[in-house]
């Protein structure tokens, strides 16, 4: 059976007069998958976020949830989407439970079974009856994120959920995250922060300046050459050597540094030893998301 596409984008397209937010943006995101849509401050994330919303009109390109097109005139399918967009729009003089409850009543269909369901859902049924006022950054995120989890969406939309959190609350909205992924919520979430997409996603794709620029499992997007650092007080020398080496690339200097990659580091050090450019050290970097990221966007 072929995986279900949940969310697709066309060749968006939004551009805010001489400002192109996003130039060309397609994505697929399969189902039950944690998506991550990876790229620097203003590279038109939150843009492509409301306009799969159906809150902005794109100037180009289609959006298709569960097979629907949205559009902001046609977004029926959005009640079966969960949404959080900035930071989340709590009732801070009221408690969790009275936020859920005030949320709720736009939704009459749904049990009331359902509040005490969403609150230990998201760890903070212990808590229900505090006000909102009272509540940590995270614990703000995760009534934001229970907000949007009421309706039992089958896909969650969340604009960079863990921004301004500590590693402590991080942590908590990604086993949160996953535990949702493992009960077959599909997930789109936005980032800035590499390592944190590289820790929670399946996949992502990377955008930089309004066009993506790569998409993939993390897997594939890690399948880079290992980095060989060679620590030598002849750079000059080590590099003309370590041009010689067939399948050797980016070949790099930095202070007593150099990089290589393409080659093990046993035959750098086979060459160099052969050539008399004796090394002080040499040591192997996997690339992770983050150099992969700066790789792309350099
Ligand atoms: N309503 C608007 N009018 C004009 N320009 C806009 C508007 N909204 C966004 N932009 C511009 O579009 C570009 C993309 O912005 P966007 O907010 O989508 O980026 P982002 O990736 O979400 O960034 P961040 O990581 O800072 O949240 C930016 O240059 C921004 O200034
Ligand atoms: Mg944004």
């Amino acid at each position: 059976m072929e995986t279900e596409i949940v969310l697709e984008t066309n060749q968006l397209k939004k551009h805010f007069g001489a400002v192109k937010a996003v130039e060309d943006v397609s994505l697929s995101v399969k189902r039950a998958e944690i998506f991550g849509f990876l790229g620097p401050n203003g590279s038109g994330k939150t843009t492509t976020i409301s306009m799969i919303l159906g809150l902005m009109r794109p100037t180009a390109g289609e959006i298709k949830i569960f097979d629907e097109v949205v559009t902001p005139e046609q977004n029926n399918v959005l009640r079966r989407v969960g949404m959080m967009v900035g930071s989340p729009a709590l009732l801070l003089p009221f408690t969790a439970r009275q936020n859920l409850e005030m949320m709720a009543t736009m939704r009459p269909d749904l049990p009331a079974s359902r509040i005490d369901e969403t609150l230990k859902l998201v760890d903070l049924y212990t808590v229900a009856d505090r006000k909102a006022k009272t509540f940590s950054l995270g614990m703000k995120q995760r009534l934001g994120i229970a907000l949007a989890l009421l309706n039992q969406p089958e896909l969650l939309i969340l604009d960079e959920p863990t921004n301004g959190m500590d590693p402590a609350g991080m942590l908590e909205i990604r086993q949160l995250l996953r535990s949702l992924a493992e009960q077959g919520v599909t997930i789109f979430l936005s980032s800035h922060l590499m390592h944190e997409v590289e820790q929670i996603c399946d996949r992502v794709a990377v955008v930089q300046k309004g066009n993506l620029i790569a998409q993939g499992s993390i897997a594939e997007l890690l399948k880079t050459d290992p980095i060989v650092s060679i620590h030598t007080n002849d750079t000059t020398a080590t590099v003309k050597i370590l041009e010689q080496l067939e399948n050797a690339h980016s070949i790099e200097t930095k202070e007593q540094f150099v990089y290589v990659q393409g080659v093990a580091s046993s035959l750098v050090i086979e060459k160099l030893v052969q050539e008399h450019a004796i090394p002080e050290e040499v040591s192997i970097t996997k690339p992770d998301l983050e150099s992969v990221f700066l790789t792309l966007t350099k």
